[in-house]
């Protein structure tokens, strides 16, 4: 079998990315590993930034989105108990994020690539790219017990942290750069009401706490944890009562709890490889970097580099710029840095980890209550949160 694009993995990425070429009538065929349930099973952050947004809207798969995901103009920080508003909307001349669960989003790109005439291998083992380094790059993959192969001129890895694209080039041709918190997030998601209508992130001693939400009746809560603990350790009832310690008096006494639908641990990672491309692979999303949760810029950056091949495979298909796909990595590496050290400080910030010296929580409470206190300050958060600008590529 023969494509323009094999696109390995059914995440956000791939599936974006699949959506998105097929509107400009470039064929591709996406392989991913587990069934589409599973793929829809895992929970995870629900921020977008507006070029995450209008991506959708290029990509024909916006309209649930863009009707029941909520506008966000704002979001609080909260130290010593102190709650400051973020106004993005008055910081940053009028821009916003859009509330919307990654599952909901995928859901959505599953359904439109259902629609379309592109193939999907659900539950495809053993993918594994090859001759990346040659003008017909191809990769070999196991479905129902049989092995196919699958002839393509580029290979798009989509396929998160743990896939076979980053793997399979070899070592001394990338680099790795990486930094593990001492700490993960616990989250729950209940179908209770948003204890606040918008996000709520707060710097405590006993640890980090984030108030956010799916809609006004099905609220997500996150605490910092310690990097052994274990889901079981956490009943829903100790959950709560930890986070309202967490809480300025006012939300806590507002805070109303229930049964969690879901509960789960984060880690905390940041991490790169440079470059992002060898040859014919191309690296997308978590296969390139990840990123902690903190500045809600996981979706958001592996959606910027969606946008880059999207645009660079367009013009190489549509006027011939081949040229442009060795500049791939170059032009991702410079916005997922910048992501990455977003989220990088906001986790410093707002985190309380065993590992810092009382004399860097000083420094790290003193910093944000700096920012916080100017105008300044709060422009530079604000309009980080709601994302720069992707680059122009010509
Ligand atoms: N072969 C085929 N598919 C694979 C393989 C493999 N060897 N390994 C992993 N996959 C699939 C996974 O099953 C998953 O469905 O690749 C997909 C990768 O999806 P994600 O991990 O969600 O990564 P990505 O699409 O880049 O999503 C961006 O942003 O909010 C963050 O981490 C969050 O998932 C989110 C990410
Ligand atoms: C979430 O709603 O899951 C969420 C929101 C903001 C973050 C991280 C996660 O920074």
């Amino acid at each position: 079998m023969r494509t323009q694009v094999a696109i390995i993995g059914a995440g956000p990425s791939g599936l974006l990315l699949g959506q998105l070429l097929h509107k400009q009538g470039i064929d591709n065929v996406i392989l991913e590993r587990v069934a589409p349930d599973y793929v829809l099973g895992r929970i995870r952050a629900g921020v977008l930034e507006k070029g995450f947004a209008d991506l959708m809207r290029e990509a024909g798969v916006a309209d649930r989105m863009d009707t029941e995901g909520e506008v966000h103009d704002g979001f609080e920080i909260v130290l010593n108990g102190q709650r400051k508003r973020i106004d993005m909307k008055e910081l940053t001349g009028g821009d916003a994020v859009i509330i919307y669960g990654q599952t909901e989003l995928t859901r959505d790109l599953m359904e439109a690539r259902a629609k379309s005439n592109q193939i999907t291998y659900y539950e495809a083992t053993n993918v594994q790219p090859h001759d990346m380094l040659e003008e017909q790059p191809y990769v070999t993959y196991m479905k129902d017990g049989k092995e196919y192969r699958l002839d393509c001129d580029y290979i798009a890895g989509c396929d998160g942290f743990h896939g076979v694209s980053r793997k399979s080039i070899p070592n001394d041709c990338i680099t790795e750069y990486e930094r593990l918190y001492p700490g993960g997030w616990l989250g729950v998601l209940s179908d209770t009401p948003p204890v606040n209508p918008e996000l709520v992130y707060v710097r405590h001693e006993r640890g980090f706490a984030l108030c956010s939400l799916r809609s006004q009746t099905r609220s997500r809560y996150y605490i910092q944890v310690g990097i052994e603990d274990k889901v079981e350790d956490w009943s829903d009832e100790r959950f709560w009562q930890e986070l309202k310690r967490r809480l300025p008096e006012d939300l806590a006494e507002k805070l109303i709890t229930g049964p969690s639908i879901e509960k789960s641990i984060a880690p905390m990672r940041s991490f790169v490889v440079e470059p992002m491309q060898y040859g014919r692979l191309f690296l997308l999303g978590d296969a390139a970097h990840i990123v902690p949760p903190t500045g809600a810029k996981g979706l958001n950056t592996a959606a910027s580099d969606v946008y880059t091949l999207y645009t660079i495979l367009t013009k190489v298909y549509g006027e011939g710029k081949t040229e442009l796909t060795e500049k791939y990595s170059e032009i991702c590496l410079r916005r997922v840095w910048n992501g990455e050290r977003f989220s990088w400080w906001m986790t410093n910030m707002l985190h309380n980890f065993d590992d810092t010296s009382d004399f860097d929580k000083k420094m790290y409470t003193s910093e944000i209550a700096y920012y916080l206190d100017s105008d300044a300050g709060m422009r530079v958060i604000a309009e980080q949160y709601v994302g720069l600008p992707f680059d122009k590529i010509e």
